[in-house]
């Protein structure tokens, strides 16, 4: 089992490049199989995910070529059952993204049901109330969710929560329905926008991503085209904040400055200065950080995905921070480990109230998710002394390269594999 060993204390200093969304990556290349002709994906991230959703895909039939680290073209006419595997679901929830596709392209789809999973019981009942919209049959047996259809029409579906998840897939799917679907109360991520991008680019008819009111008219066929996956938001805003949390200077490159609004405004209320370039943002962080409050909301609010990681940070603030999870209801499993590192941190419910002190002590910690994970590996590297996070294999399934990157601002972290190899980067960094 590998794991993240670092020595903290070292201010990030330089560049960091972004790679391309994991969760637009995810329904993207779910939806590429809808075409028969070849869709080239650029900027594709290597991360784990990813990976194993294109094993998934060729697993069902489909042919994929690599054609370099971060580019494959897939050709979904290979295609010879719409059933995707448990082995492929259990490692990630999003091969859902698989239902929505195949039932758009061939009007059958069998994929287990997800299970819950390390941050809340993720139901997907508005995925399925969206297919049933739209003409599906849809049970549930042995496990899996069966979807059929004989007949795909378009339909005014109001979505009783947002959900990315429920919005893409259906969106997916009704693209290929007869008439006109309407999503009301849509969800407005740049994920979502970006796979609207993206099926338009094959031919789909999807107006207003990005908006609460999304409008489809379904068409016959997709054909064939070459796009490239939009900057993760995610693993931009985890590197401004570890700027933040070491009192560095990074600038954060390849990023849409736009989709970083929610971070960059709470870094400015912590005291960090924020400079905006085209397509990157510069993060500086010369003082104590101040105290501020959190709520996770729907884009453009504060993304959950981002809770952990300015959870740890705000454990290093002057003053008392209150952070509030409204989207999962098991997202602070991170708190006991950071306690171990010395923070002052009590949950209530959904909330988390977070009393500041001056400087964590490194502790051996684990890594319950991957944000979670990633908010860690931030506090390790605020920390004196060093920190060794376990269970890596989370964090792997969504940052590419991490503790490369972050080697390349300045930060003393390995990926090692072994006690002996802990003690190895002891000594070394003395
Ligand atoms: C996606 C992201 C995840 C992010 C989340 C919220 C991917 C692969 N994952 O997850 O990283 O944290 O958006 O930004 O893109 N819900 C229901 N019924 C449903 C669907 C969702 O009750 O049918 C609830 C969920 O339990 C949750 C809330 O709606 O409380 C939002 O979930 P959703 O936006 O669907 O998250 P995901 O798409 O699963």
């Amino acid at each position: 089992m590998e794991q993240y060993v670092i020595k903290g204390g070292v201010p990030l200093v330089g560049e960091v490049e972004i790679a391309g969304a994991k969760n637009a990556a995810l329904p993207i290349l779910s939806a590429a199989i809808m075409s028969d002709e070849t869709v080239t994906l650029e900027n594709l991230p290597d991360v784990n995910d990813i990976n194993v959703l294109i094993e998934a895909v060729e697993k069902i039939g489909a042919r994929v070529q690599r054609v370099d680290r971060h580019t494959v073209k897939i050709n979904g006419s290979t295609i010879s059952k719409c059933a995707v595997d448990y082995g492929s679901i259990k490692k990630i929830r999003a091969s859902y993204y698989l239902l929505g596709a195949l039932l758009g392209k061939y009007q059958s789809a069998e994929v287990p049901l997800p299970g819950g999973c390390d941050i809340g019981s993720r139901p997907i009942d508005q995925h399925l109330k969206g297919f049933s919209a739209i003409g599906a049959e849809v049970r549930i047996s042995h496990g899996n969710i069966i979807a059929s259809c004989s007949h795909m029409h378009g339909a005014h579906i109001f979505l009783d929560i947002v959900s990315v998840g429920a919005t893409i897939n259906i969106m997916m799917a009704a693209s290929r329905a007869e008439g006109r679907t309407i999503i009301e109360n849509a969800a407005k991520e740049p994920h979502v926008v970006d796979a609207a991008n993206f099926l338009n680019s094959m031919g789909a008819d999807i107006k207003g991503a990005g908006t609460d009111v999304i409008r489809i008219n379904g068409v016959r066929k997709f054909h064939g085209c070459t796009y490239s996956i939009v900057p993760d938001m995610i693993e931009a805003g985890t590197y401004m904040l570890a700027a933040a949390a070491t009192r560095g200077d990074v600038i954060v490159k390849n990023v849409i400055p736009k989709h970083l609004e929610a971070i960059t405004a709470k870094l400015n209320e912590l005291g960090c200065e924020i400079e905006e370039g085209d397509d990157s943002v510069r993060v500086v962080a010369a003082k104590r950080l101040q105290r501020t409050h959190v709520k996770t909301l729907p884009y453009p609010g504060f993304p959950t995905d981002m809770q952990p990681q300015i959870g740890a940070l705000l454990t290093l603030s002057q003053g008392t921070s209150i952070v509030t999870e409204s989207i999962f209801e098991n997202r602070f499993r991170y708190v006991d480990e950071l306690s171990r590192m010395g923070a002052n941190i009590k949950v209530e419910g959904n909330t988390a109230i977070i009393d500041g002190i001056e400087q964590l002590t490194g502790a051996r910690v684990s890594s319950p998710d991957l944000r979670a994970g990633a908010a860690l590996v931030i506090a390790g590297l605020a920390a004196e002394g060093i920190t060794v996070v376990d269970d890596i294999v989370y964090i792997q399934r969504g940052y590419e390269d991490f503790d490369g990157k972050l080697r390349g601002l300045g930060a003393e972290i390995q990926k090692v594999d072994s006690e002996l190899e802990i003690r190895k980067f002891e000594l070394s960094v003395g």
